[in-house]
């Protein structure tokens, strides 16, 4: 794993929004896969001002999100599809039929989880696919079990992934308690991947996953099967 430590979440931001921006420059065609949480917020805002800057277009591009919660509409203001509306989608020129999250409102939502990975396969590999970090280590929102799935799946939230994501709802009863995510394997597809993480609440999974060892009570750990993966974060949660 490469490591890049910043001094704060500015510059941890724009290190990661400067790689995503080579490879759309690289492809304008490219496919990105994306990640919610409060972490790739600042990478977005970078993205958003390089794309009014007219240095990076958007138009050619697909992107993949990672995770959605269930059951939870687009119109939900806590749902991912509206974060990435609200936080990149609505702000750039890009063409939103390609951009994909899961359905969090699917009746079937293990068909659903199905034809998102032929979705995922469809469109092909991501250049670079963006990763935030639980507490807990979860990718997406993999979390620590004794098994890990591969593809998209169905998957509940663990008490500690409800209570990190509380701050965002108006209760911590109001936090679904399942939701959908690309498995370690869709994760895994892509060419690239950059996972960013800032704070001292980091440190420990973040140390964790620089262990080097494959450890399913820490998903991020999993990274390590993956040849090209940069690994963005400030001192705090480098250092502790
Ligand atoms: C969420 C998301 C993850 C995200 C993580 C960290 O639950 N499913 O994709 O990386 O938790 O979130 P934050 O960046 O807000 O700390």
């Amino acid at each position: 794993m490469k490591l890049i430590i910043c001094k704060n979440y500015d510059e941890m931001s724009a290190a990661a929004a400067n790689i995503v921006a080579e490879a759309m420059k690289a492809d304008p065609a490219c496919v990105l896969g994306l990640a919610t949480g409060s972490t790739p917020v600042g990478m977005y805002k970078k993205l958003i001002e390089m794309n009014k800057a007219g240095e990076i277009d958007f138009s050619g591009v697909t992107t993949v999100n990672l995770d959605e919660y269930y059951p939870i509409s687009p119109e939900n203001d806590q749902s991912y599809r509206y974060f990435m509306n609200e936080n990149l989608f609505d702000h750039v020129n890009i063409d939103k039929t390609r951009t994909f999250v899961p359905d969090g409102q699917a009746a079937d939502p293990a068909a659903a989880c199905e034809a998102y990975e032929e979705i995922v396969a469809k469109v092909g590999p991501a250049a670079v696919q963006v990763l935030g970090i639980g507490q807990n280590g979860h990718i997406g929102f993999n979390e620590p079990d004794t098994a890990l799935e591969v593809k998209t799946h169905v998957t509940g939230l663990t008490e500690s992934t409800i209570k990190a994501n509380a701050r965002f709802f108006a209760s911590e009863a109001d936090v679904p308690t399942k939701a959908l995510t690309m498995g370690i394997g869709t994760i895994l597809g892509a060419k690239k991947i950059i996972i960013l993480a800032n704070g001292t609440a980091k440190h420990a999974a973040i140390a964790k996953m620089l262990e080097g060892k494959l450890d399913t009570s820490c998903p991020a750990s999993m990274l390590n099967l993956h040849a090209d993966v940069t690994v963005i974060c400030d001192e705090a949660a480098y250092n502790g």
